[in-house]
């Protein structure tokens, strides 16, 4: 069996599976209230062809962890079979499944009876109002219970990504972790990054993770977690002596790329050696003209190979990819 070791000695262990590029929610650093045009519905890969696909990655390449994005995965009519039939591969990978939670609280009982093994939760405020003027959908409850069904159905851990923008909800981290811990989840803050369909972001209105763990300290007690695990793009610390924990996800001003141990496979079947790739390579033209899985696990390998050391954004010259957040899948 083969490995998706780049030339740099990392493996490619973790694969995100982008679903679909569409979404529920209208999060401003993400995508224009309007929308965006979506990918045309030919070029999707049916969910035969994502299943193959995983296949290849988890039985000829090394692939240990399958994480399920989109846009919004929960809108992917077969989610659950995608899952199950991911859940039945040998060696069976752990599953994982990033959503901003709308719908799930009809549905983690049967992702999890599927075998997924856990899920990560999107939620910025805990405001109603805020929540509607920054995602421009009233949904805030929806969300809420979706979390509060992922808990309940065993999905664990849960844990919960928030963003955080100078000005909006940058009031909010005591809250958000609070929230968090009363119901045992681990929450991440995360750094905003330019991968905004709009191309609005800027360095001075992210807010740090340095910032952010100024404003957690000013009311909790942060230690070091020593089980903080490489390749996982968020730090942890222990907070009020444990067993609690809280994430940094602070991809730009403490990248984590030389331990990155991700690749990426989009709706419309396009590998990318990482989230700010800006080339990427057609598995899907392949699969439809017949290729086999070999071929197809030596064209994932030349892909990895290639990855770059980092993501770049601080060097002169960087460019955002043109693919937005919500068609990469986070
Ligand atoms: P686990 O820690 O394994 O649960 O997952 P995760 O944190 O990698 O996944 P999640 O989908 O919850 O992503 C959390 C944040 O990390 C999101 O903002 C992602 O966009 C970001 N992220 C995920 N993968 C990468 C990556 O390869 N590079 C960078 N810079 N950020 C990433
Ligand atoms: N920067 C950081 N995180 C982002 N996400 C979406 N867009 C961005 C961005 N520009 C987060 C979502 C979700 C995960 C998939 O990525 O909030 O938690
Ligand atoms: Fe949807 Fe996620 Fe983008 Fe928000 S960040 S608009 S939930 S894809």
């Amino acid at each position: 069996m083969g490995t998706l070791i780049d030339r740099f000695g990392r493996r490619a262990i973790d694969l995100r599976v982008s679903l679909t590029d569409r979404c529920n929610l209208r999060c401003s650093y993400c995508m224009p209230a309007e929308g965006l045009p979506w990918l045309p519905k030919s070029t999707l890969l049916t969910d035969q062809e994502i299943i193959r696909l995983i296949g290849v990655a988890v039985e000829r390449l090394g692939v240990t962890e399958v994480r399920f994005t989109g846009g919004e995965p929960l809108l992917r009519p077969g989610l659950v079979a995608i899952i199950a039939a991911t859940s039945a591969m040998t060696p069976r990978p752990q599953s994982a499944l990033t959503t901003n939670g709308i719908g799930l609280g009809r549905m983690a009982a049967a992702l999890r009876d599927a075998g997924l093994d856990r899920v990560n939760i999107s939620i910025d405020t805990l405001r109603q109002d805020r929540f509607t003027e920054l995602t421009h959908r009233d949904r805030l409850s929806d969300v809420i219970k979706g979390i509060d069904e992922a808990i309940a159905a065993g999905l664990a851990p849960v844990k919960l990504n928030a963003v955080l923008m100078r000005g909006i909800n940058d009031d909010e981290a005591v809250d958000l972790l609070r929230f968090a811990l009363d119901r045992g989840c681990e929450l991440r803050f995360v750094e905003q990054m330019p991968l905004d369909a709009q191309h609005g972001w800027s360095r001075e209105k992210m807010i740090t993770a340095l910032e952010i763990e100024e404003s957690l300290r000013r009311e909790f007690d942060l230690a070091p977690d020593p089980s903080d695990r490489a390749g996982a793009p968020a730090e942890t610390w222990i907070v009020n002596g444990g067993p609690a924990r809280v994430g940094i996800v602070g991809s730009v001003t403490r990248p984590f790329c030389g331990d990155c141990d991700r690749t990426r496979l989009t709706a419309d079947g396009q590998i990318r050696d990482c989230l700010f790739a800006t080339t990427e390579t057609d598995l899907r033209s392949m699969l439809r003209d017949g290729a086999s899985d070999d071929e197809l696990a030596t064209v994932w390998r030349r892909a990895m190979w290639g990855k770059r050391a980092g993501h770049g954004i601080d060097e002169p010259g960087f460019l955002q990819p043109t693919r937005a957040m919500s068609a990469i899948g986070g």
